[in-house]
């Protein structure tokens, strides 16, 4: 779906439009603004809602009206913002996704929508736009590749008009909304690919599209095949693809490639397409999920092509390691001991801990380029799920990189936490019979995870690790997140380097 947005300089009330959107704060009995004009073109209907207490103005409540003739528009789509002293880009982005999916239910393809939050809301006009327009794109996704029968699936959005009575702020509506369909359209690329099952998405399905968005956003693309991994001595990575399967390989997309003197970020994405345990083999129930566990290559792929569209003045790298994780008479056995591009021994002792030996020799890759900073985001552990559930993503590392994470998870709703490193859990690491072993046990799995990751990040680099196992893939859904793939990780990254300090 791609859908055309602009903004237009004009009166709410006077746009012959399927539908118009406006808005109403939870508590005001006498609206102001765009929807005080339309209320009086339709001789007071907002306002009898409102004193007749069927429409009080909470978030995400809806209401459709029927101007039958009082206005050039067919339906009046009055959405609910919510208590105004609790009003943030996260209620405009998801207003905009509850009136859109509205719009789209009631079989309408272009809507017009006032921008929420630029007005009485206090945002930015360039915030405010970019969050409507994100929520809307972002709410009207679906993934309906694979379904053969679409009689009675409602055709996408083709158009969204944003109407501004202030000609002075079209600009500024205009930047905000382009920067929110880029990170919108790229978190769909992500979506998508954890959407798409794991006998479509292999390594080699990931690769191509990878290679395909680079080539069509002007991004560098490299795929390093599994006889130039094993040259190198990526042994950690390799061993997960012991198991057969697709044949491992390593995609190296590239933004401002060669350009000096930028800033050098590189983001590693766990790109295990297909985790079934291997030897260590998981449980049959909910083991389909795992179809996910490339949810970290997906981000950084889906970062990656809003960072070359948003043309951000930096140098970023992605690094996503791609296997499946199988069993078979070659795969991995608990008890292997295992080199790596750190020239480090592991430890095997469960081959469900995969993420983390893949990761590994990309994180020490990742010192090819000289970073200033490390970011890997990955499903790496059930702990973690445990721990934070799908609201958080577990963070370690660099406390100023973490922090510039935190703000930016604010921002975008995707939020991290803080987890310790103390050097104490390196206990739970000694190996009898390498140098490290990859799994600490049971006490703070996900903690001991990130421990052993750390010890592959090139020295001194500063570097933070994200586990957002269980956010990936969500059971119920939000405004602006369907059932499915959520494509986690894409805004939380770009909105961090578009806001990058050095
Ligand atoms: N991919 C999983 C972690 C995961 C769990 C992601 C649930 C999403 C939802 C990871 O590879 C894994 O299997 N971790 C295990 C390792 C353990 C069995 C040694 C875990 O953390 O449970
Ligand atoms: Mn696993
Ligand atoms: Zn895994």
């Amino acid at each position: 779906m791609s859908i055309q947005v602009n903004v237009i300089v004009g009166e709410i009330q006077k746009q012959e439009a399927q539908a118009v959107v406006v808005n109403l704060f939870e508590g005001v009995e006498n609206p102001g603004g765009a929807t005080a004009a339309l209320d009086q073109a339709l001789s007071g209907q907002i306002t009898s809602l409102i004193k007749g207490g069927d429409f009080k103005g909470k978030s995400n409540e809806i209401a459709v009206l029927y101007p039958s003739g009082k206005l050039p528009a067919q339906r009046v789509i009055l959405v609910g913002l919510g208590k105004p002293e609790k009003f943030t880009v996260e209620a405009a982005r998801q207003a905009s996704a509850t009136a859109a999916k509205k719009a789209r239910d009631l079989g309408v393809t272009h809507l017009h929508s006032v921008v929420h939050g630029a007005g009485a809301g206090g945002l930015s006009p360039e915030s405010a736009a970019q969050a409507v327009v994100e929520g809307t794109i972002l709410g009207l996704y679906r993934f309906l590749e694979l379904k053969t029968k679409r009689e009675d699936i409602k055709p996408d959005l083709t158009s969204l008009t944003l109407v501004e009575f202030d000609a002075s702020r079209q600009a500024a509506l205009e930047s905000g909304a382009t920067v929110g369909q880029i990170m919108a359209e790229s978190t769909c690329l992500a979506r998508d690919l954890v959407n798409r099952p794991a006998n479509i998405a292999n390594p080699t399905h990931i690769a191509a599209v990878a290679s395909e968005m680079a080539e069509d956003v002007g991004l560098q693309c490299r795929i390093m095949e599994k006889p130039e991994l094993e040259e190198l001595g990526m042994e950690a990575f390799l061993s997960v693809n012991w198991g057969g399967g697709d044949p491992a390989r390593m995609v190296i997309l590239e933004h401002n490639a060669g350009v000096s003197d930028l800033p050098t970020v590189v983001l590693v994405g766990k790109g295990i397409t297909f985790d079934t345990g291997g030897i260590s083999i998981k449980p049959a129930k909910d083991m389909w999920l795992m179809k996910g566990d490339m949810a970290g290559a997906a981000a950084v792929i889906g970062a990656l092509r809003a960072a070359a569209l948003l043309e951000l003045p930096l140098h970023i790298v992605g690094l996503t390691p791609l296997t499946e994780n199988m069993p078979d008479a070659f795969a991995a056995k608990p008890g292997d001991v295992v080199g790596s591009l750190k020239g480090l021994t592991i430890e095997i002792t469960n081959t469900d801990a995969e993420g983390r030996m893949a990761l590994a020799d990309a994180l020490t890759y990742a010192g090819e380029f000289h970073p200033d900073a490390i970011i890997d985001i990955a499903t790496l552990t059930g702990s973690h799920v445990v721990a934070l559930g799908e609201h958080a993503a577990g963070a370690m590392g660099d406390e100023s990189l973490l922090e510039q994470l935190k703000v930016a998870g604010e921002e975008t709703r995707e939020r991290i936490w803080p987890m310790p490193m103390f050097e104490e859990y390196a206990e739970q690491l000694k190996s009898n019979v390498a140098d490290i072993v990859h799994l600490g046990g049971r006490p703070a799995g996900c903690v001991t995870a990130g421990i052993f990751l750390s010890k592959f990040v090139p020295n001194d680099v500063p570097w933070v690790h994200l586990d957002i196992a269980g956010m990936e893939i969500v059971a119920s859904p939000r405004p602006y997140i369907a059932k499915g793939a959520t494509g986690m990780g894409v805004r939380l990254f770009v909105e961090t380097l578009r806001n990058w300090k050095v």
